[in-house]
């Protein structure tokens, strides 16, 4: 069965469009209410392919979850040493995140596990947390002392540390997280460039004793975890797609609601505006601890910038949108310190620059670095390369190419943003899946 899309030009964006729940904060309520004493609630959750992996997976591990609907989990919390071994490996999909907190947490465990994941989560580095975890006394062995399967040693004594991440990741700094709960004395963590700090407000909210403030955590091991009632916004990261194309497309008007705006995943909006964008947080309130509001994106003329390099951390997931804005923008845009690119759910930077270059984009790519000149873009037969923030952001593209533009490989954008063809549609954006010749 082909999972191509078939996307063409749009005559405009309109409308109030909710997008579905985020999925780092979803990734993460899963695992502090299966670790809380008591049942947790979690409302918004994001009902996507990687999210459901952590699900099934703290299932596998003896913790009781029910749902009933799709957005919401109750979840009976074992406590933080209630988790029973599983006898079959635990199978991550596509998800990095659900990947690198569980060898923390796993880490720290008394029994044995392996972790498992697909093609592409098979091929990303994850020596990065196994060394880190290893400071701290974990034992964990992978496939050329890097990749998937990560086979866990489970009874080990693990102790405090002060250790610096060298990579601004808040996946390797959540592993850390996870593990210092289980650690003798204080785990004190700095990384490089403040990331994402909600493994650390959700630990806080639940009684932890943490402290935090940009870039470092100060952690101490043994305590407990209350349930809470989670109430997840809308992920920022999807929100991105519409947002983008009606920025990009001539007559639009939208409003995304209830989209998380925590300052640590809003990069990409700061860059837009820097880019002349027409973009407002409208109603600005709090939901359980986190900055939401509603996004509202009028059609606008974007000039090409120097990307300050410092937002890169604050729209990792979001460049690959980026890229599409300043490749319709006018002038040139530069972007460097984008090496983490790389080692995505594909080479992000890689895949961005063939496939704008197909649609006629002039694009000079380095290791960590891009340069895109602005201008038209025409359709093309693009490689998602199964990555589905590419397949969703030439989809953008396409909706200001003259001609149909197929895209190919886009099952995985269920892993992220489920019902993203049925939301497009009711925006006004021009998407449909192939048909698929008969037989296939
Ligand atoms: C995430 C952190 C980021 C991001 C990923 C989600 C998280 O990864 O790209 O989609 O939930 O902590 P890195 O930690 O590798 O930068």
């Amino acid at each position: 069965m082909t999972h191509d899309w078939l996307a063409g030009r749009s005559h405009g964006l309109h409308g109030t469009l909710q997008v579905p729940g985020d999925k780092s904060l979803s990734h993460r309520a899963i695992m502090l209410a299966a670790l809380a004493e008591g049942e947790s609630r979690i409302e918004g959750f994001l009902e996507g392919e990687d999210t459901r992996a952590t699900a099934r997976i703290f299932g596998q591990l003896g913790v009781r979850i029910e749902t009933p609907n799709p957005q919401t989990r109750i979840v009976h919390g074992v406590g933080l040493h209630g988790l029973r071994a599983s006898a079959e490996p635990l199978d991550c999909g596509n998800a990095g995140t659900g990947m690198r907190l569980l060898a923390g947490l796993l880490g720290a465990q008394a029994f044995d596990s392996v972790l498992v994941g697909d093609a592409s989560l098979s091929q990303r580095p994850m020596a990065r947390v196994i060394r880190l975890l290893d400071r701290m006394g974990a034992r964990i062995d992978a496939r050329d002392g890097e990749f998937a399967p990560l086979r866990i040693h489970g009874g080990q004594r693990l102790h405090g540390q002060a250790i610096d991440t060298a990579v601004a990741s808040a996946q390797v700094k959540s592993a850390l997280i996870f593990a210092a709960l289980y650690a003798e004395g204080e785990t004190v963590i700095t990384e490089p460039r403040p990331t994402r700090d909600y493994t650390e407000a959700m630990l806080q909210a639940a009684g932890w004793p943490i402290e935090y403030g940009p870039g470092r955590v100060r952690v101490q091991g043994g305590g407990r975890l209350s349930a809470q009632t989670f109430r997840i916004p809308a992920d920022p990261s999807s929100a991105a797609f519409p947002l983008v194309a009606a920025l990009l497309v001539p007559g639009s008007d939208i409003t995304v609601t209830g989209v998380g705006i925590n300052p640590r995943r809003t990069g990409l909006f700061d860059a837009l505006r820097l880019m002349g964008a027409d973009l407002q947080f409208l109603n600005p309130r709090r939901q359980n601890g986190e900055a939401v509001a509603d996004i509202r994106a009028r059609s606008s003329r974007l000039r090409g910038i120097e990307l300050p390099e410092a937002l890169v951390p604050d729209m990792i997931d979001e460049c690959p949108i980026f890229f599409i804005a300043a490749a319709l923008a006018e002038g040139r845009t530069r972007a460097t310190g984008l090496a983490e690119l790389r080692v995505k759910e594909s080479d992000r930077l890689g895949g961005m620059a063939r496939g704008l270059r197909a649609m006629g984009a002039t694009v000079v790519a380095s290791d960590d670095a891009i340069e895109i000149a602005g201008g038209a873009l025409q359709a093309a037969d693009i490689d998602s390369l199964g990555d589905h923030r590419l397949a969703m952001s030439f989809a953008v593209a396409a909706q200001c190419a003259a001609g149909v533009t197929r895209i190919r490989d886009c099952a995985n954008v269920a892993t992220s943003f489920p019902g993203f063809i049925a939301l497009a549609h009711a925006s006004g954006m021009r998407l449909d899946p192939a048909v698929n010749p008969a037989g296939a």
